[in-house]
């Protein structure tokens, strides 16, 4: 059966670069794998102040989180950060205390920038508050994509052969990782 990876996209943008990364990821993807982008701009801010009456839009977002078998976190770099969309959704998955939707089921991250580190920082960041989180985070191969406006066409899709034969391999190895390791129930 297909491991579902929930896609997180740390960008908000309409017109975002890491969301058409993503997208493109997703249609590269080998049939082993059923991804999908959960979406993640309408959730409140985390307060543990509404832990005891949470709002529906952080259980419906547990709940699609709980309900896949790995993920993959594409994120643009702010500050040399991840976006407070993306670490506001880890921070609502990760409570209440204990039930963490993410404790034990594997993970790989894209970083996206239009500048020359490829997001980096945010790439690195990331895997700080994932291995808290016992998310197991592919390491190879890494993905940076720096200088993604000379990687992208107008439409959204990839320029380069190149590019596209390394976002395939990337999303080969996620698939691979993601097999090897699986929560067992
Ligand atoms: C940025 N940007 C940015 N880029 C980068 O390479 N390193 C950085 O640290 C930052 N910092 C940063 C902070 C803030 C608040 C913003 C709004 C932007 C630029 C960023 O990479 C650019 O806006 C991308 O287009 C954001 O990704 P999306 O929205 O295209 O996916």
């Amino acid at each position: 059966m297909a491991k579902r990876i929930a896609v997180l996209v740390g960008s908000l943008r309409k017109e975002s670069f890491t969301r058409k990364i993503a997208k493109e990821l997703i249609k590269l993807a080998p049939a082993t794998l059923e991804m999908q982008i959960i979406e993640i701009g309408q959730l409140p801010l985390y307060n543990q102040d509404y832990d005891e009456a949470p709002p529906q839009e952080w259980l419906s977002f547990r709940r699609q989180i709980s309900e896949t078998d790995g993920f993959l976190f594409a994120t643009p770099e702010y500050n040399r950060s991840v976006s407070p969309a993306m670490k506001n959704a880890i921070d609502v998955g990760s409570r209440p205390y204990g039930q963490s939707v993410w404790e034990g089921k594997p993970g790989a991250i894209i970083s996206v920038s239009p500048g020359i580190i490829g997001g980096f920082g945010a790439n690195h960041h990331l895997r700080q508050s994932l291995v808290f989180l016992n998310v197991p985070c592919m390491q190879q191969p890494e993905a940076y994509i720096s200088h993604v406006t000379n990687v992208l066409n107008e439409d959204g899709t990839i320029k380069n052969n190149d590019t596209v034969e390394f976002l395939r391999k990337y999303i080969n190895a996620v698939a691979k990782w993601v097999e090897t390791n699986a929560k067992r129930n």
